[in-house]
């Protein structure tokens, strides 16, 4: 069987990907005000300017308040405010490439539960739950590093919740979105249904992918035939000790369930039960921890000074757990896609062409990255140019510079001056101006 090549198209149900190259969703901190369809504009369309076949959005939300994981997250709930991001689904398809939207909602992962000023500030709000707080997150509860005040669904809100995934799908649709994307990873409310972790219903949904199901089927009836993929956890970093969690059988099964239920395509990644550097491996951030700029923004989330540098020294207990991995899901995506007909996508620590030649077509069907594309917004010039070689790599450090900052409402972007700087140069030679691919492509002379 010969494998597919990175420009070769890709059929996600009914829409076709030009390529097989994607920006994975990565928080863009556009808000839901004036400003952020121009954000969203120019967050986004430097990536299919540059040739990215698929280009998803970070993470939104689906419910008119509380649920966000981060500040200044984009919520997909007033239809005035979505439609006017038809802007940004136009300026993504001028350029040939298609647009997803990821909808998300925080759960026991709000930013009600650890950002002190958020919760502060709005008392009132309390985190949407599957089933009771798990006991790890109610002794973190009691040493102070976290707030639950949770409000456990009923069935019936379950449906309801279900029903505003749905709701948030169609009118993505009507402002021209190609694909829904959910958010079933990364500790949103998705993942708190699927792990066994969080999961201890009595009714339907103490079967995970049911809650899955069930938002496919609102997203099939507000959103008619839009292609419908999501992220899969597999609960692998999950540290010592931890009960029950996802094992790499569970989300191969689970992945195999929803495409026979009828989703179009799955993310499968390995991550923990809890939001930690496991689903974003690599470095110690330290520039991020001591940026002057940003120490009172990181007080007033974390809750004060001593607080905030038990959160530092946290993050460097995880970067040395989680240390950087090349392609760390591929091995986890390779089980997937023997049992499943469906595309499947693959990302996290993919950084070099040669690597994603590999991967594509013995472990996945389409390839993304997301941090890189903080650091070189038009990275698919390279990736994809007539000048690659298998060397040809990303300039990302995986150093997490970029992360930490963003729990200020800081904008998502790359903070590492070595890493700008080789951009820069990457620049300067023209290594981002998109060359003609292929004969087809090469402009014709109107006049002759
Ligand atoms: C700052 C930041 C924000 C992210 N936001 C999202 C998100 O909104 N939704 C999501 O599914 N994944 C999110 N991710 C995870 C990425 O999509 C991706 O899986 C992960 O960063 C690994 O890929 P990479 O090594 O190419 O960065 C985020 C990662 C980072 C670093
Ligand atoms: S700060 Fe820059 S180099 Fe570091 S992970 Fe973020 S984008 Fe990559």
């Amino acid at each position: 069987m010969t494998h597919p090549r990175l420009d070769d198209p890709l059929d996600i149900g009914s829409v076709t990907l030009p390529n097989r190259l994607y920006r994975a969703p990565l928080l863009e901190c556009a808000g839901t005000g004036p400003e952020a369809v121009e954000t969203l504009i120019s967050e986004l369309e430097p990536a299919a300017r540059a040739g990215a076949g698929l280009v998803c959005q970070g993470a939104t939300i689906v419910a008119d308040e509380g649920g966000c994981a981060a500040p200044e997250m984009t919520r997909v709930t007033d239809p005035e405010f979505v439609a006017n991001l038809r802007e940004l689904t136009d300026r993504i398809h001028e350029h040939g490439a298609k647009i997803a939207i990821q909808l998300e909602h925080g759960g026991l992962r709000s930013m009600e539960t650890w950002h002190t000023e958020y919760r502060d500030a709005n008392s009132g709000l309390r985190q949407l739950a599957v089933s009771p707080v798990p006991k790890p997150l109610r002794l973190l509860d009691r040493l102070g590093f976290l707030d639950y005040d949770a409000h456990v669904l009923d069935t019936d809100e379950v449906y309801e919740l279900a029903r505003n995934f749905g709701r948030s799908a169609g009118m993505a649709v009507d402002a021209g979105y190609d694909i829904i994307h959910i958010a079933g990873a990364n500790m949103g409310i998705v993942h708190q249904f699927l792990s066994p972790f969080y999961n201890r219903r009595a009714d339907e949904f103490g079967d995970g992918p049911r809650f899955l199901e069930v938002v496919y089927d609102e997203i099939r009836a507000q959103a008619g035939d839009v292609p419908v993929m999501t992220k899969v956890p597999a609960e692998t970093a999950a540290p010592p000790g931890i009960g029950p969690h996802l094992t790499e059988d569970d989300a191969r099964s689970i992945c195999r369930r929803l495409a026979e239920y009828g989703y179009d395509a799955v993310v499968p990644v390995s991550g923990s039960v809890v939001w930690d550097a496991s689903i974003v491996r690599g470095s110690y951030p330290a520039r991020a921890w001591e940026d002057e700029r940003y120490q009172s923004g990181y007080e007033s989330a974390f809750g004060g000074k001593v607080r905030s540098r038990l959160v530092a020294l946290g993050n460097r207990i995880e970067a040395w757990w989680y240390d950087f991995d090349p392609a760390w899901n591929g091995e986890l995506c390779r089980r997937v896609r023997d049992e499943v007909s469906v595309p499947v996508l693959c990302e996290g620590g993919i950084r070099e062409r040669g690597e994603i030649d590999r991967l594509l077509g013995s472990a996945c069907d389409a390839v993304g990255m997301a941090r890189p594309f903080y650091a070189e917004p038009e990275l698919p010039a390279r990736l994809l140019g007539r000048d690659v070689t298998p060397e040809t790599r990303a300039v990302c450090e995986s150093c997490n510079n970029c992360a930490v900052p963003q729990v200020t409402g800081a904008p998502g972007v790359c903070r590492t001056p070595s890493v700008l700087r080789a951009a820069g140069e990457l620049r300067t030679v023209g290594a981002y101006d998109r060359p003609a691919k292929s004969v087809d492509d090469v402009p014709t002379d109107p006049e002759g």
